[in-house]
């Protein structure tokens, strides 16, 4: 179903080049909050599968920086960039923010397990939506392979820390990814609608004002009327 949307958003090469450069910052953020919970973890085999999650992160931003670098570089000069779409087309982490040092072992297990499952659905949607760019393709095919070890590690390793709580743990981070995507949803709907009511006031009452204002000007206050220019010059010469 969102086969044809998402071949809309990656035909058009400026915004192909820009999500890849996008998504390379957000692999390389994963890359670091993963070094920094490798840092805080005192569980030695996930110290050493978390080091070598953020050198994968690590590695995909560099794969996604080059492809995308390459295709601005191959674009005509006077090329402009087209409709950017975000919102449709996330990257690995979705648009969600991970605070590592906030979260127990296995609420972070949990997280990473379902942005990782989510990571590698969207990336195959990308990847098969791409015919025109194999170039692009077989840099989705590179990182795929290695979201699949992530998505199946985290996994394993929630079960062995959470054997008995994995699966509330899941649900939980379901909640909470929800809850997020709730409130970007709030948050963009309320700044369409400010800027709605701000464009009513612009053209509509902004103008009615101004004419009301103008009228009051020109009509006469009881008790007193306007001076006439010529009476006012021969008083001033009196004086
Ligand atoms: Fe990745
Ligand atoms: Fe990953």
């Amino acid at each position: 179903m969102l086969g044809p949307l998402h071949r809309w958003i990656w035909r058009d090469p400026h915004r192909r080049a820009r999500k890849l450069l996008r998504f390379a910052e957000t692999e390389a953020d994963g890359g670091r909050d993963l070094s920094r919970a490798a840092e805080l973890t005192h569980d030695p085999l996930l110290r050493r599968l978390y080091l070598r999650h953020a050198s994968d992160e690590q590695r995909h931003a560099e794969l996604f920086r080059e492809r995308g670098g390459a295709i601005l570089r191959a674009l005509p000069p006077a090329s402009k960039p087209g409709f950017d779409a975000n919102w449709f087309a996330p990257g690995e982490r979705g648009l969600d923010d991970l605070h590592v040092a906030d979260q127990g072992e296995d609420a972070l297990l949990a997280f990473l397990h379902l942005s990782e499952k989510t990571a590698a659905q969207r990336f195959a949607l990308y990847r098969a939506v791409l015919a025109h760019d194999p170039e692009t393709q077989v840099v989705f095919d590179e990182i795929l392979k290695d979201e699949a070890f992530h998505m199946n590690y985290t996994y394993s390793q929630l079960t062995r820390v959470a054997p008995k709580k994995h699966g509330r743990q899941l649900w939980w981070a379901r909640l909470g990814r929800l809850w997020k995507a709730y409130l970007r949803l709030a948050a963009a709907l309320a700044g369409v609608i400010g800027g709605l009511v701000l464009t009513v006031q612009y053209f509509v009452l902004l103008p009615l004002f101004a004419a009301l204002a103008k009228r009051a000007e020109r009509r006469e206050l009881p008790g007193w009327s306007a001076i006439d220019p010529k009476r006012n010059r021969s008083l001033k010469s009196q004086y």
